[in-house]
This record gives structure tokens, C-alpha cells and sequence, in this order.
């Protein structure tokens, strides 16, 4: 097959273009950066610049390619992290996960693509009433009245406008693996990353390179509808940080009280780690016949770390 790749050069796409070609697909993947386009090409990837936030320049770029898929991997989460203001942090990301998913199904629809495939987000972010761990049946939580919102309703715009266009939405858990938490193991090492409360919320985490083996499979399969693409053991904070902690070599993590916590980091790291909700995998693994390389964190942290 012919493969789009709308942004070739984060943590997923640098992950996803080798297991394509590996298995025969011919890849054009983009950046917004001609002094990336070496890189790209370097992995066996055709390389094109794009900006996904430019409807002409979107339209091109696929039109150019002429593929048979889209798998649509931009984001703009890369620089300070800021959890606080995560609403500032994400507002890139945001517009990606909106109008760029517009331009990209519009300039699919023009060329006559049929298979389309998107990136999601399925880590802590599970409706906080009910059980602590959701399927795809699920609403996901709108974080109602936090910096989280806005977040909400570019994902809540992707699922739809994807799912409406006969396309597959693919909810990746928290990602790890090559260069995908160096910034919170770096918190972490400095102890700077806490429990919350009881550390009770839960989160669901995925190894880069399963998520790039979903993918594949949701490409390959012209998979339509959402799919859930997290491990086995959607796991509380108070389970896995002091675990990523030990893997990473730091010393446990501090405890702070939820009313610190949200003046020192927000309302959203507050609801993340005490009423997080994690996701079930059982679709994908039923429908699409995935299987992990890494079914728990505690074998990919271990070895990552
Ligand atoms: N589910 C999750 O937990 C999750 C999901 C995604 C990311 N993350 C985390 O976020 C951090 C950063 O992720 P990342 O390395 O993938 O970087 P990123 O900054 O989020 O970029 C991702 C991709 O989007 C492209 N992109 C950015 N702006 C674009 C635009 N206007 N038009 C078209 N493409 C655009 C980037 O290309 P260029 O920069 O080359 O233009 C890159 O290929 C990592 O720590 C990662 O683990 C987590």
C-alpha cells in the first residue's frame, strides 16, 4: 500500500515508518521542517514538508503522494510541558486534532483515499464515574470546567469527523519507549513529579512500538470505528510511578495532598492522579487480532529504563 503519514517524525511516526516498510508498504511521511526531511528519508521514507494547520499545502502533499491510506500522527506536544496550563500547552495539538484533521479527511475525500486512521488519546482520561477501567462504548470524560476541556473537544471532533468518514480512531495510552516520557523520567529523577492524595487514579499505558504494530494493523485491515491501544494492566499512580521511579533509578516519589497539588500544578494533575480511569484493550486485540510485545508496563519500563 501506498502510506501517508502526516507527521513522520514524532515518537510514534519515527516508530511506525520502519514496521511499515517492513512490511512492504511504501511510505511518504511529513514534518513541517525541510531540515528534518534528511532524517525522514534516512529511515526509507519519502519525505514532503507540510503544515497540517495549511489546507492548500495539506492538499498538495496528499494529492502528490496519491496513497491508499492516511494515517494521520500530528501533534505539537513537544517543548515545555505544562500541566497546569495545559489548555496553552496543547493549543497546537488542539488545531491539529481539528482543523487539521479536516484538511487531511478533505484532501482524502478530493483524492479518493479510502483508508483513513487517527491518533487518539485513551491514558487517564476515562468518564471519572463508574468503574476504573472503559471500553470503547465509554464516553470519554469532557473535563467539564478545567484546562482540560478545550483537549476534550478537539478529541471529541477527530473521533467524530473520522468515524463519520469511514476511518479508524486509535486511542493510544500513555506512550513510553524511545524518547517518548524522557521528560517526566527527568521529573522524576528529580523528584519533582509526586503521588497526589492516594495516587488512586488510574492510568492506561502503551510501548511505542505496540502502538505502531496497532496502526499497522488498523491500515491493513481497513479498520473502521475507535479502538482502545493500551496494555493489559490499566494500573493507579500509587501502583506505577514508584515502579517507573525504581526503573528510572530515582528515589520514590513524594506524597503531596490534593489541595498542594492543584495549587501547585492544577485542577487536571489533581483528577489524573486521584479519579483517572483506564481503558480495556480487548477490542483491538479481538478485532484486529493485535498482540503486545509489551502487555504490562512493568516488563516495558523495565526494559526502556
Ligand atoms: N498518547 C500519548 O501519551 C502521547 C501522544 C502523542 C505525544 N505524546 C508525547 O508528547 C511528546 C512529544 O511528542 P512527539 O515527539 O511525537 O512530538 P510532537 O511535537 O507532538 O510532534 C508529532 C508530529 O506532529 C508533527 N507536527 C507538529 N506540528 C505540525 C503541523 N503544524 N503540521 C504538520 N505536522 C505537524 C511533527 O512534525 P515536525 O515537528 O517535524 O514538523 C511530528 O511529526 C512525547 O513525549 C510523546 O511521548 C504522548
Amino acid at each position: 500500500m501506498r502510506v501517508f503519514l502526516a507527521g513522520g517524525t514524532g515518537v510514534v511516526g519515527r516508530r511506525l515508518i520502519p514496521q511499515l516498510i517492513a512490511r512492504g508498504h511504501d511510505v511518504t511521511a511529513t514534518t513541517t521542517n525541510a531540515a528534518k526531511l534528511d532524517v525522514l528519508r534516512g529511515t526509507g521514507a519519502r519525505a514532503v514538508v507540510m503544515d497540517g494547520l495549511d489546507a492548500a499545502s495539506v492538499a498538495a502533499a496528499v494529492a502528490n503522494a496519491r496513497p491508499d491510506a492516511i494515517v494521520h500522527q500530528m501533534t505539537a506536544i513537544s517543548g515545555n510541558p505544562d500541566i497546569k496550563h495545559i489548555d496553552r500547552w496543547f493549543a497546537a495539538t488542539n488545531r491539529l486534532r481539528t482543523e487539521g484533521t479536516d484538511h487531511l479527511l478533505a484532501a482524502a475525500e478530493a483524492t479518493g483515499v479510502g483508508i483513513f486512521v487517527a491518533q487518539s488519546y485513551a491514558n487517564w482520561n476515562g468518564r471519572r464515574s463508574g468503574g476504573w477501567v472503559k471500553t470503547e462504548e465509554d464516553p470519554l470524560d469532557p473535563a467539564d470546567g478545567t484546562a482540560a476541556h478545550p483537549q476534550w473537544v478537539a478529541i471529541h471532533h477527530l473521533e467524530e469527523a473520522v468515524v463519520r468518514a469511514g476511518g479508524a480512531v486509535l486511542r493510544y495510552g500513555g506512550l513510553y519507549g524511545p524518547g517518548a516520557t524522557d521528560d517526566q523520567v527527568e521529573l522524576i529523577r528529580r523528584r519533582q513529579f509526586p503521588l497526589v492524595g492516594k495516587g488512586t487514579g488510574y492510568s492506561s499505558w502503551i510501548h511505542l512500538d505496540d502502538a505502531a504494530a496497532a496502526t499497522v494493523l488498523a491500515v491493513e485491515q481497513h479498520a473502521k470505528g475507535v479502538f482502545n491501544i493500551v496494555d493489559d494492566e490499566p494500573a493507579p499512580a500509587a501502583e506505577w510511578l514508584p515502579y517507573l521511579a525504581k526503573c528510572a533509578g530515582a528515589k520514590p516519589p513524594m506524597r503531596v495532598p490534593a489541595w498542594l497539588a492543584r495549587m501547585l500544578a492544577g485542577e487536571v494533575a489533581v483528577i489524573m492522579m486521584t479519579e483517572g480511569r483506564g481503558f480495556s484493550n480487548a477490542k483491538a486485540k479481538r478485532d484486529l487480532g493485535w498482540q503486545l510485545r509489551y502487555p504490562t508496563w512493568r516488563e516495558g519500563f523495565r526494559a526502556g529504563l
